[in-house]
């Protein structure tokens, strides 16, 4: 089972990963965290953690799947049958996460509609974005059809098709994310928001601003959530771990990186750096992105492709999400693909309908002082992938231990970062994303203000 390899190439892996990796939380999260956590203290404490504990993760979990051979259930089982539990809230979290994840895909299907039509002007008006979501039948119109995209490609099984495609149309993303990013400087005020972006702030560090990180660096990487252990089941032997692991991350956080970079500076551009439009949260990239194309030239071009390839991104990682959980419902339940597909379906559209009106018709209603959207990303990504992550510290770190992962790392290659690994999985970690935990619950039940 160990020698099993669906990627033909470390180049195939690389990609794959990426594809899944890179999507919203790149484009639409990172930046609207980043403007709202201080900017330049953000990315500071962001980019801390990607080339530490981000990087540690996904080594750990890239190399527990080549290890065993096995996706994230059996995998946490085979490595010690008290940790199974963990390969089940592991699989619980694209569950949460799918259906919202097809709700902002609506709205960029919705932005690529609006600007393909040449309603560019109206798009960029200050209360377009809200008059959209506050409405019923288009965020749900937008959402169904976000979603049964999704589910029919994964139905079919046709995803290596579109993987294909992606692989023309992700280094388009990036060009087009560096032009736009370029254009975006050279107007008027925009350097403002490029010195808020870039320069950290160390006495606004914050506990928030950390948890946010941590939380932002889960979803973009997509760790602590099962999906890299299967496909480090997928890589060869031969295949050089480490160095793919690092590719990955670097492209993640580029493409992060370079969202911002258009998202913040247009805020200052047009709002002056206005602290409730950098506040602004979910919608930021709505409501600053129109904006920026409005002004260009060829703006309905430039920003009907910009929304197209942002929706291709988007694809990539919701089927990857989707095909996460029907392999695993396939796997437990002994479904076929069809089977499993419709029974997902039909309960993430369920779940998707309240994160779709939590702000119009459903708006009255809060679950922990939050919106539905907000806080199905809450519980997700602050509270069971920190879990998943805490357990997976105490499994790798002191039951098999981390020399067992630098062996897997060695069989080829070089783990280069393996003294800074051991201390971070063995007692930083933890120690980091216990306190981090604690406190983001405490917060939220408002036992204690960060
Ligand atoms: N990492 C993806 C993003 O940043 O948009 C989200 C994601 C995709 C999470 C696929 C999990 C996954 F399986």
């Amino acid at each position: 089972m160990n020698t099993k390899s669906n990627f033909s190439s470390r180049i195939g892996f690389v990609l794959a990963t990426a594809g899944s990796a890179v999507g919203l939380g790149n484009l639409w999260r990172f930046p609207y965290l980043a403007a709202k956590y201080g900017g330049g203290t953000f990315l500071f404490i962001y980019l801390i953690l990607v080339v530490t504990f981000g990087f540690s993760m996904m080594i750990t979990e890239i190399a527990i799947g080549r290890k065993t051979g096995l996706s994230v259930i059996g995998a946490f089982q085979k490595l010690d049958k008290r940790f199974s539990f963990l390969g089940y809230l592991a699989a619980v979290v694209p569950m949460i996460i799918f259906p919202y994840y097809c709700v902002i895909g609506g709205w960029v299907i919705k932005y690529g509609v609006l600007f393909s039509s040449g309603q560019i002007a109206h798009a960029a008006t200050d209360g377009a974005f809200n008059t959209f979501i506050e409405g019923t039948a288009e965020p749900l119109g937008y959402f169904f059809l976000f979603i049964a995209v999704t589910a029919l490609i994964v139905v079919l099984g046709v995803e290596k098709g579109i993987e294909k495609f992606s692989k023309i149309l992700m280094p388009l993303l990036v060009l087009l994310t560096i032009g736009i990013a370029i254009y975006g400087l050279t107007v008027d005020g925009a350097m403002a928001g490029v010195k808020y972006y870039l320069t950290p702030d160390f006495s606004k560090i914050s506990m928030n601003a950390i948890c946010a990180a941590l939380s932002q660096l889960f979803y973009s990487m997509s760790i602590a959530m099962g999906i890299l252990v299967t496909y480090g089941s997928y890589m060869s032997k031969e295949d050089d771990l480490a160095k793919s692991a690092v590719q990955v991350e670097f492209f993640d956080t580029g493409i992060a990186f370079l969202a911002a970079l258009i998202v913040i500076p247009a805020v200052f551009a047009f709002s002056g750096g206005d602290p409730a439009t950098l506040g602004a949260g979910p919608s930021l990239m709505f409501i600053a992105l129109p904006k920026v194309f409005a002004n260009m030239q060829f703006g309905s071009v430039i920003g009907t492709a910009f929304f197209i390839l942002v929706f291709f991104a988007a694809l990539t990682s919701s089927i990857s999400l989707l095909e996460t959980i029907v392999s695993i419902f396939m796997e437990k339940l002994h479904l076929s693909r069809k089977k499993a597909c419709l029974i997902i379906f039909i309960v993430s559209l369920a779940l998707g309908i309240p994160s779709a009106l939590g702000y119009g018709a459903l708006g009255s209603i809060k679950l922990l002082g939050m919106q539905f959207l907000d806080f199905f990303d809450f519980i997700s990504n602050s509270v069971i992938m920190p879990i998943v992550a805490f357990f997976t510290c105490i499994l790798v770190g002191h039951i098999i231990k981390p020399e067992a992962i630098r062996d897997e790392v060695n069989i080829s290659g070089k783990f280069k970062r393996y003294a800074m690994y051991r201390v971070m999985m063995k007692y930083i970690g933890p120690v980091m994303l216990l306190v981090i935990l604690v406190s983001s619950i405490l917060n939220t039940f408002g036992i204690i203000s960060l």
